[in-house]
């Protein structure tokens, strides 16, 4: 019974891993193509990937972008700021 229990266990704490990675990745190709499509428009990507910033810097950059115009909504931008301070 206990070994049967450690193998629930296990396949559940791997199942858990490789759903959260799922998830992870989701969100990093929903903020590439973001900003491919959004971040584009004013200026080229290349000042995008140039600016070397933390989460926090993006995070006030992109709403500064906001106040430009971008179309970005605030769930947008979640995956926009972890995306851009993850490259
Ligand atoms: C509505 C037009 C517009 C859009 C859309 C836009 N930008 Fe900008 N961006 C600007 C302007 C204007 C500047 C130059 C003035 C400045 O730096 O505030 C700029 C400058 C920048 C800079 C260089 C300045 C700095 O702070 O390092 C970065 C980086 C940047 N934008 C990132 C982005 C990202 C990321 C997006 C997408 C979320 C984006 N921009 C979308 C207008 C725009």
């Amino acid at each position: 019974m206990n070994r049967f229990l450690i193998f629930v266990c296990a396949v559940a704490v791997v199942l858990f891993f490789s759903l959260s990675m799922d998830l992870r990745a989701g969100s990093h190709e929903k903020g590439e193509e973001l900003v491919s499509q959004k971040c584009s428009t004013c200026h080229g990507l290349s000042r995008v990937q140039d600016a070397d910033k933390s989460l926090e810097e993006w995070d006030s950059t992109v709403d500064r972008m906001i106040s430009y115009g971008a179309g970005i909504s605030q769930d947008e931008k979640q995956a926009v700021v972890e995306y851009l301070a993850g490259i």
